[in-house]
């Protein structure tokens, strides 16, 4: 099993509630286990009923288990503060206005709200050694998979600005100090210097959700959610990572025979509807690892306890048996 396991899925199907009781089980067969929550609605906060914050706090009540909390904004606005403080080093204060505004403007676009959280994830993936595992109650997605060509991108950069910066490189210093000299000179010039950095980091996150990580997507037994599902299985599968399975939610317990009245009568034809689907899922590649019933409030307590003990997701990594 692999150290970091991803929860995907469409919005409100579960993944909360199920990466909670996903990281519950994980702590109780004695894994170290950090649940990394992205979502300012409804999050670990609630299952667990206790405040988190952006540094992993230890869940009180539960042996080995840690929580964080994201705030996506948040990082968006940090991010945005990093960026314009890394260019402010380097460029001219006349500059600085047009070039702060162009920043602004690239920060309010989607794509920086899942650049700037998935920023946040490759910190936490380098960080985790106090951990055997860590569970994410997201997945990355279109977008930011897209940001795992980025070293490919970066290095095109890299190396034309190289070129440009040894060419401008002053004639005379060049004549003085050689063509080679001028080539280091670039090299450890700041700006390519931090592209360099940012290429590393993203070869890193590459390497590290081939290698080490596992995503599940969750899904409830609806149209919409089963077509997510095929997409987001086809996005993770065009960059190469699998999905491991799937975790179908909020199937409706089926009602005695003997009800007869308009509930029963409701529940009968909702449990034939989700059978129908429950099919159509069984027949997706990445093969259904656990069904879990509705339950009649919140998942937390007893509840999250019950939840965690129907994932029949193996949670004991292969080092430690
Ligand atoms: N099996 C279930 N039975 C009852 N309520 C559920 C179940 N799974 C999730 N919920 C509830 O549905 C809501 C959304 O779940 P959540 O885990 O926050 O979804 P997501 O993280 O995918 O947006 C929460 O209020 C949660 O308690
Ligand atoms: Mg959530």
């Amino acid at each position: 099993m692999d150290p970091f396991v991803f929860f995907g899925g469409k919005g409100g199907v579960g993944k909360t509630t199920v990466a909670s009781a996903y990281a519950l089980q994980c702590s109780r067969a004695g894994v170290r286990t950090l649940v990394v929550s992205t979502d300012p609605a409804h999050s670990t906060s609630d299952v667990f009923e206790q405040e988190f914050g952006d540094e992993p706090t230890p869940v009180e009540g539960y042996d080995g288990l840690s929580a964080m909390e994201i705030d996506p904004e948040a990082e968006v606005d940090a991010h945005l503060r990093e960026t314009k403080r890394a260019l402010d080093d380097h460029v001219s204060a006349s500059m600085i206005n047009a070039i702060d505004q162009q920043i602004e403007l690239a920060h309010r676009t989607p794509g920086a709200y899942e650049a700037a959280l998935f920023d946040r994830f490759i910190d936490v993936m380098e960080d985790a050694d106090d951990y055997d595992r860590v569970v994410f109650d997201t997945a990355p997605t279109g977008g930011t998979l897209r940001l795992l060509s980025l070293p490919d991108t970066l290095d095109g950069w890299i190396e034309r600005l190289i070129e440009k910066r040894t060419r401008s490189i002053d004639l005379f210093e060049k004549a003085a100090i050689g063509d080679r000299e001028a080539r280091r000179k670039a090299e450890t010039d700041p700006i390519i210097a931090r592209l360099q950095e940012r290429k590393e980091r993203f070869e890193f996150a590459e390497r590290t959700l081939r290698d080490t990580a596992a995503f599940y997507l969750v899904l409830t037994p609806d149209e919409l959610s089963i077509r997510e599902t095929r997409r987001t299985v086809e996005d993770l599968a065009g960059y190469d990572l699998p999905v491991a399975g799937l975790v179908v939610n909020r199937l409706t317990p089926q009602p005695d025979d003997d009800e007869r009245g308009q509930g029963g009568q409701f529940l009968r034809q909702r449990c034939a509807t989700e059978r129908d689907r429950l099919e159509t899922i069984r027949t997706l590649d990445p093969s259904v690892v656990a069904t879990l019933r509705t339950r009649p409030g919140e998942i937390k307590g007893d509840l999250l306890d019950e939840m965690a003990e129907e994932l029949a997701i193996e949670s004991v990594p292969e080092a430690s048996r």
